[in-house]
Parts: structure tokens; sequence; C-alpha cells
């Protein structure tokens, strides 16, 4: 797929089909994803992939939780509070497969380094047909001694970009992008 075509195709999928992911499609995504950058080239990534529906519906619902009980009371928590209170919604929306990245080093740029491997991660993923969505909202939860235990990933790990991949039902409305703002300066 072209680059630009897929930079601009890429879409948060949120609706998947039951279909599995191979295991050989997700070596790719994996693949693709350690070609990232990283500071020093420190390679600080590793990916935990979950597969089993029941184990994947337990993490998304004490993320629930785990979000629900933290959330600062603010205009914006009354929107996540009544979608993650709705008895429908699930965090991992019933995707396939979740392939968490986390940190495995220490370093200033272990987050940079964790997003620009799954900025590489879907993208590939999309140009394989797959669809995928970074799910924010399990990130706390999966840094918590719990979640991590969860994972089974060692306590010093750090969660940084837990993606959920599957093929999508449908392709997703294009999200509205702003006007970048360009100032040119010299
Ligand atoms: C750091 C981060 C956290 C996100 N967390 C969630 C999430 O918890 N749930 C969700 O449905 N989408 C989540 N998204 C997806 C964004 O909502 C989505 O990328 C954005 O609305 C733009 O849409 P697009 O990806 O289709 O272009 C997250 C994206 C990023 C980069």
């Amino acid at each position: 797929m072209d680059l630009n075509v897929a930079i601009t195709g890429r879409r948060a999928v949120r609706e998947y089909t039951a279909q599995a992911v191979d295991e050989l499609s997700i070596h790719a995504l994996i693949d693709a994803a350690v070609q990232a950058p990283s500071a020093v080239n420190q390679q600080p990534w590793t990916f935990t992939v979950v597969r089993e529906q029941s184990m994947l519906d337990q993490i998304s619902r004490e993320a629930e939780f785990h979000v629900l009980a933290n959330m600062p009371p603010n205009l914006q928590s009354d929107h996540f509070r009544s979608r993650l209170t709705d008895p429908g919604f699930l965090i991992f929306y019933h995707a396939p497969v979740l392939i968490s990245i986390s940190a495995g080093a220490q370093g200033p740029w272990i987050v940079e380094d964790g997003a620009l491997a799954a900025e590489n991660l879907m993208l590939a993923a999309h140009a394989a047909g797959l669809g995928t969505c970074w799910t924010g909202f399990a990130q706390s939860f999966l840094n918590t001694s719990n979640g991590k235990n969860m994972l089974g990933i060692p306590p010093a790990w750090v969660p940084v970009a837990p993606i959920i991949v599957g093929y999508p039902k449908a392709p997703p409305p294009p999200a509205p992008r702003n006007e970048p703002q360009i100032r040119w300066v010299g």
C-alpha cells in the first residue's frame, strides 16, 4: 500500500468481526513496529499479545472499574463516565487481539519510543486489511501491579501503548482533522 494512502486511510476501529488474527500476521505487525526509530536506538519496546477473549473481557472490565474509580470530577469525565458505565461498552470493543507495547527498559524517551512503534504497527495493520485502536482507557489499569500481573509482565516494565487489533466490521468514517497551525518563523 502506498504510504500516503496508509497514513490517510488508517482509522481507529471500534467494531470488529469475530475472525481471529493468525500468528504470522501478528508477527508481521511487530516486525513493522520494531522498525520505528528509538532514542539512542535503545529499542525499549516489548510486546505482549493477548488473544483469549475471556481474558480480554476481564482486563477490559478491570480497566473500566479502575478508570471510573480514579476519574477526576470535570465536564469531560461526565462524558467518559456515561460511556464507561454503559453496560454494552467494553474498552477493548470485543477485538480478538490486544498487543500491549510496554517499555522493558528505563530511560527518558521510553514513552516516545513506544508510541512510534505503535504508529508503525497501526499503519502496517491498516495496510494488511486489519483494524486497530489505541485504547488509552486501559493504560492506567495496565500500569498497576494487578494490570501487569494480568499481562504477565515484570513489575518494572511500563505499559505504554495498548493496541487492539482485528478485522473491521466496516471501514469507520474519517475523523475530522483541524487545519494545522503552522508558523514560518525564519
Ligand atoms: C493516546 C491515545 C489514546 C486513545 N484512547 C482511546 C480509547 O481509550 N478509546 C477509543 O475508542 N479510542 C482511543 N483512541 C483513538 C482516538 O480516539 C482516535 O485516534 C481519534 O479520535 C482520531 O480518529 P482516527 O484514529 O480514526 O483518525 C486513542 C488514541 C490515542 C492516540
